[in-house]
């Protein structure tokens, strides 16, 4: 039998983004070779230093490459010397849209060892997953400006929400939450009391898309109140599905939840197609070079990556390598000093998978 093989497109990009992909391509090494399939990295240059260096944000080369490949792992782009929007038009939104990456996957969860900044709340009340839009409202790039910089200026942003966009989106979400083994809970967060056309159409095909699922739950809630019950009651939460600047907003809070943009990933995912998984920390440009940053983000992305290209044991040997190390030699993590290096961690979880 001839073994199992991807070929990953691999984006280190910016800052600390090159760090921590080096550590979730040490474990990914590790896994591939006990799990007995194979991984080829195709390495592209893209983001603040690459666009600095030639002009281009996503050459249309480099996009075709990337269809050929069966996932990207993405470490970060961003980059102080280029004025915003740029990089983040030009390369991250580019990449999800061209790919139809439609859904943005954010698990929130705690593992134990880690520390929340949540008072009396611990690894029972905080793991739930936010399925963000990934490729409409307000980031379709919809409206434009009229008389910039006179007295007259107007700038319009508008919001575009399509049935299909919203449909699938819910439509995943429904089954992402059948296949979690939680509460079977699926929550919309919206704005249904001012944001009244965008939420109508939310609202209806959630109802309509639920009535096939009628072994799950469904709630809402408003996006300001789901913050503050985010704080207060993470628990009541299973699989959280909204529109794409709503899912941004709060899974960043999310990751706090959890212990810090360090050990935050998620997937830009196009279930039919390629999907790019990333830590959600950024580039860190401060801390650049220092062999300081937490990987664990990394590492899990590699590991939400595997799953979805099917490869579900060797993604749950990441995370029992994660938890091990993050409960054992990484306690308190998430307050930021993780007493090891990034090279160290990636080591002990290499270690460990090894050993097992
Ligand atoms: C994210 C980021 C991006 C977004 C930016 C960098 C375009 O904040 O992945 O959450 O807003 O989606
Ligand atoms: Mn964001």
């Amino acid at each position: 039998m001839t073994p199992r093989r991807y070929d990953i497109a691999v984006i280190p990009g910016d800052g600390t983004g090159p760090e921590v992909v080096a550590e979730g391509l040490k474990v990914l090494e590790a896994v591939s070779g006990k799990k007995g399939f194979e991984l080829a990295f195709r390495y592209f240059s893209l983001g603040g230093k690459h666009y600095k260096k030639t002009g281009e944000t996503l050459p249309d080369g480099v996009l075709e490459s990337i269809r050929g490949c069966d996932a990207m792992y993405l470490g970060a782009i961003g980059d102080p010397d280029v004025p915003p929007g740029i990089l983040e038009k030009g390369v991250l939104l580019r990449l999800r849209f061209e790919l139809d990456q439609y859904i943005n996957l954010r698990p929130v969860r705690l593992y134990p060892g880690v520390e929340t900044p949540i008072k009396h709340k611990g690894p029972d009340e905080i793991d739930f997953v936010v399925v963000r839009e990934n490729t409409e409202g307000l980031y379709a790039g919809a409206g434009g400006i009229l008389r910039r910089g006179t007295p007259h200026e107007v700038a319009i942003q508008e919001s575009i929400s399509t049935r299909m966009g919203v449909e699938r989106c819910i439509r995943y979400a429904f089954e992402a939450c059948r296949r979690r083994d939680r509460a079977k809970k699926l929550t919309l967060c919206g704005k249904t009391n001012v944001l009244t056309y965008t939420f109508d159409l939310w609202q209806r095909t959630f109802n309509e898309v639920g009535e096939s699922y009628p072994d799950i739950e469904t709630d809402y809630v408003h996006v300001d109140a789901l913050c503050m019950w985010m704080i207060k009651n993470p628990e009541w939460f299973d699989v959280i599905v909204t529109e794409n600047m709503f899912g941004d907003i709060i899974t960043d809070l999310g990751a706090m939840l959890q212990g810090g943009m360090g050990v935050a990933a998620g997937g830009n995912i196009n279930p039919e197609g390629i999907s790019m998984f990333e830590p959600i920390g950024g580039s860190a440009p401060k801390y650049t070079g220092q062999n300081i940053i937490n990987p664990i983000g990394a590492i899990l992305a590699a590991k939400l990556m595997l799953e979805t290209l099917g490869e579900p044991e060797a993604a749950q040997m990441i995370e029992r390598a994660v938890m091990k190390v993050l409960q054992d030699d990484l306690k308190g993590a998430g307050a930021g000093q993780m007493g090891h290096s990034t090279s160290e961690v990636g080591d002990l979880i290499v270690e460990f998978i090894e050993g097992e």
